[in-house]
């Protein structure tokens, strides 16, 4: 096979994926799901029990268990992002002229993002505890559609309040509960979504100007060595013009890591900007995750009597029946409410 065939196989598979991730994510009921049952089936066929537990423990440790391996796993490739970017386009930017105030801002937000990581780890998401759980229960009312008052949480022992959910990764119940993030190791709840949404855009941010950084410097390359107007002579003795698979192929051999690292930011950049998005809307529309994924198999029963309910039921038909504004939404995201207890009582 020729380069370009590979290159055409590379570019296809990384859209595929992107598309498959974007349509899929989340649905219980995806290909994806499907086709990674019938994986596992025919893998569990083919290994000796002993493999089979031994795979079942590291994934339980990995997935089911608090660990940092993902932390040292993001930290990594970060490192490995901002060592080529420092030792290689940096310095063909400055050959190029680049400004020192462009090339420094990759730095200034990865300081930043390390900064809002750091917070979004360490901060409590809102631990549900015997202490609190008396001022935690009126924060927020029930809606008696995915949250009903009085039900326990068989764990811990305690009234869950509304919106709130038992996190089994960390064995505890977290208040506003968002999902749990293994990149972070910790919940995202009520106390720290600010962190994790700001998070996600600092780390967009991140992605996309260095990759900006390295498309220009890659560009200038390209013009300066005068390929766009080059020709060759093919295997018949024609003079050929070298078209823009000629350049592709000239800067994956020229500057294979570079090329290597700018194709890996952008799908990164795409995958983290759509996700990104969905938890600003999210935020918009003062929902967590858990109860999006919930809703989406609810079936109201405000718009099917057939069960009667008997306290008043806001209409759902509305997915965001929830939100008071755009502005109000986002300041409970960023001011977090506390019920503070009275004195005495
Ligand atoms: C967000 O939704 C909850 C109900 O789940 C509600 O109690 C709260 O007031 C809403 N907040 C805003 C700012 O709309
Ligand atoms: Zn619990
Ligand atoms: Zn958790």
């Amino acid at each position: 096979m020729d380069f370009l065939t590979i290159f055409a196989i590379y570019v296809a598979v990384v859209l595929t994926c992107m598309f498959l991730v974007c349509k899929y994510s989340g649905q219980p009921q995806s290909p994806f799901n499907t086709l990674l049952n019938y994986v596992s089936k025919m893998v569990a066929r083919l290994t000796p029990q002993w493999l089979q537990k031994l795979s079942h423990w590291t994934l339980h440790r990995l997935f089911h268990q608090r660990n940092n391996l993902f932390i040292y796993v993001h930290i990594l490739l970060e490192g490995a992002v901002y060592a080529e970017f420092t030792f290689e386009v940096f310095g063909f930017c400055r050959e190029l002229d680049t400004s020192l105030t462009s090339l420094s801002v990759p730095y200034v937000l990865l300081v930043i993002k390390t900064f809002i990581f750091y917070l979004c780890i360490r901060t409590d998401p809102g631990t549900v505890t015997k202490k609190r759980v008396p001022s935690q229960l009126h924060i927020y009312p029930y809606d008696r559609r995915l949250f009903h008052p009085g039900v326990l949480c068989p764990t811990c022992q305690l009234v869950k309040p509304a919106r709130s959910k038992h996190c089994r990764v960390c064995n505890r119940c977290v208040q506003r509960f968002d999902h749990h993030c293994i990149w972070v190791n910790n919940c995202i709840g009520a106390q720290n979504t600010r962190y994790f949404l700001l998070y996600l855009f600092s780390l967009c941010a991140m992605a996309g100007d260095i990759a900006l950084l390295t498309g220009d410097m890659l560009l200038h390359a390209v013009l300066r060595s005068g390929l766009l107007r080059a020709s060759y002579i093919d295997e018949y003795g024609q003079q050929q013009a070298a078209g823009p698979l000629f350049v592709v192929q000239h800067l994956f051999l020229t500057f294979p890591r570079i090329v290597f690292m700018l194709g890996f930011l952008i799908f990164l950049f795409f995958l983290l900007a759509g996700y990104a998005l969905f938890h600003a809307y999210l935020a918009l529309v003062n929902q967590t995750s858990n109860e999006w994924y919930k809703s989406r198999g609810y079936v109201c029963q405000h718009c099917h009597p057939t069960a009667a309910a008997d306290p008043p039921v806001p209409d759902h038909s509305k997915r965001n029946y929830y939100s008071r504004g755009p502005l109000r939404n986002l300041r409970e995201i960023f001011f977090p409410l506390k019920c503070v207890q009275k004195k005495g009582n």
